[in-house]
């Protein structure tokens, strides 16, 4: 499979179209943002392993019943995946409190909950990614009922699938945000990435922050935290 013109560049992957009209090739970068772009900076390593991550969560995921757009790991950073258009609402689901969670209700960080929460963001960089709810989504059309009813049953299976998957390698799933696409025949699958970037993770025994918070917060050894995350999950 090769790659034909660049299509997109985001702040971290770039997506190519290829021969196939149905296919894209994703590579992933090592760039690293925050706070809607305002902190910058490079994570030596992170492509690869947010690749490589990422692609053994969705083979995962496939295996038990959610349909993915993965197709196949082409290189340590690049992947064929099937050509979708992208729901416009990144999908946060959250087990314990963390993030803008606890700043936005004014809790503390690591309040187990009951039952997962899920949220939608308006997939939106100039206006920050504004939070909204399924009415709000669709007053603006960016998806239909039938089409959030989807995607909020996914986010759920994939929740229950990764937290235990994640129990076993002793880590806390916190929370994550996901990305859903419509293939050509309207059928939605998740898209996008599962990685540190994406997700908090946090060592069941330590609660060491093990993801894209210790960018986002200064805490440092953060290329630690990435190739620790990959060694558990890959089982390296
Ligand atoms: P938050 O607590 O900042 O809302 O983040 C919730 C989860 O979503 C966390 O696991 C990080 C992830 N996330 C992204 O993947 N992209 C983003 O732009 C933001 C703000 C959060």
């Amino acid at each position: 499979m090769q790659k034909t013109e660049m299509l997109y560049e985001g702040k971290a992957k770039k997506v190519y179209a290829t021969e196939n009209p149905e296919l894209y090739i994703v590579s992933y970068k090592d760039d690293a943002t925050a706070f809607n772009g305002l902190k910058k900076g490079t994570i030596a390593g992170k492509g690869v392993i947010n690749n490589r991550v990422t692609n053994y969560l969705m083979k995962m995921l496939e295996e038990n019943g959610v349909p993915t757009h993965f197709v196949e790991e082409i290189s340590d950073s690049e992947t064929v995946v099937k050509k979708v258009s992208i729901v416009p609402l990144e999908v946060i689901i959250r087990n314990i409190s963390a993030g803008s969670f606890s700043k936005r209700y004014g809790v503390e960080e690591g309040i187990v909950f009951e039952q997962p929460t899920i949220e939608f963001s308006y997939k939106n960089d100039d206006l920050g990614d504004p939070l909204l709810n399924e009415y709000h989504a669709l007053a603006l059309k960016l998806a239909t009922r039938e089409e959030i009813d989807t995607i909020k049953a996914m986010a759920f299976k994939v929740n229950a699938l990764m937290k235990e998957f994640f129990l076993k390698i002793n880590v806390e799933l916190v929370d994550f945000k996901l990305e859903f696409g419509r293939l050509s025949d309207g059928t939605i699958v998740l898209a996008d990435e599962i990685s540190p970037d994406t997700c908090r993770f946090w060592d069941s025994r330590t609660h060491e922050k093990l993801d894209k918070d210790r960018f986002r917060r200064d805490l440092g050894n953060v290329e630690g935290a990435y190739q620790e995350m990959m060694r558990r999950i890959l089982g390296e």
